[in-house]
């Protein structure tokens, strides 16, 4: 196992935000995270990146205990996310914030002319060619979400944690988005993914974990979970998702 989350729980104040939560990611898949709104998605990816500490329970990558580490010390061992809400560096050009992610990475590139070419090809790669030196403020959102990947693609995980990419984009733009993590995924890189997108979560997930009030409900393929009377009773069901 890539990861593994073994009971993990947080609190804050009287709300337990994720409650005995265990999955494991297998190496090379792409995990689908979903659930309805305030069910403890982000607040997993904060627990697993390091932003947040588990009240209990424990966290282990490639077998390593890594519950007590710093975000810089876990990113450091092979973790990248992206953000619900991005937060580029607005002052910043795309390069810019890119090779923030190049030199602070897990693998950080030994010279500035080395992280530079690097940079140069995910920008391309996530399609921001030609965007190199505009400043993160002045993107359109699907760009800013396209940097907001690269800037964790930049940092070489093993790991990459999507919170909600595809939020906010049109059809064309999902498409192409789906597309490109697909491609991370055949260039080595394993994925859990949070993802309201149910064409997505149906058309890129190998498995999907759906947890509602913080508790897991429900795990299979994305065609099982979908059709699982837990899952549409407590996420599915509601208009919003209809
Ligand atoms: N830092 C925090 N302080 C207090 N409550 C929080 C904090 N972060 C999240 N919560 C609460 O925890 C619950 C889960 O939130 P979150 O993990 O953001 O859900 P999701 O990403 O599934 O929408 C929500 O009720 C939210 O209000
Ligand atoms: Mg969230």
């Amino acid at each position: 196992m890539l990861l593994t989350l073994d009971d993990v729980s947080k609190s804050f104040g009287g709300l337990m935000a994720v409650r005995q939560l265990s999955l494991a990611v297998e190496q090379g898949e792409i995990l689908g995270l979903i659930g309805p709104n305030g069910s403890g998605k982000t607040t997993a990816f904060n627990l697993i990146s390091g932003f947040l500490k588990p009240d209990s329970g424990g966290i282990k990558l490639q077998g390593k205990d890594i519950t007590r580490l710093s975000p810089p010390k876990i990113c450091a061992s092979g973790i990248a996310r992206t953000f619900q809400m991005v937060k580029p560096f607005s002052h910043l050009t795309a390069l810019q914030n890119v090779l923030v992610g190049r030199l602070y990475g897990c693998s950080p590139a030994k010279t500035q002319a080395e992280a530079r070419e690097e940079c140069y090809r995910i920008l391309d790669f996530v399609g921001l060619a030609g965007k190199h030196q505009i400043l993160a403020r002045n993107l359109t959102l699907v760009d800013r979400k396209r940097l907001e990947l690269a800037r964790a693609l930049a940092a070489k995980p093993k790991l990459l944690l999507l919170d909600e990419l595809m939020a906010g984009l049109n059809p064309t733009e999902t498409d192409a988005a789906m597309r490109l993590v697909r491609s991370i995924r055949d260039s080595g890189i394993t994925v859990i993914m949070v993802e309201h997108i149910i064409k997505a979560v149906l058309g890129m997930c190998d498995r999907v974990v759906v947890i509602s009030a913080g508790e897991k409900i429900a795990e299979g393929s994305a065609q099982e979970v979908v059709n699982n009377q837990k899952v549409i009773e407590a996420y599915l069901g509601k208009p919003r998702y209809a």
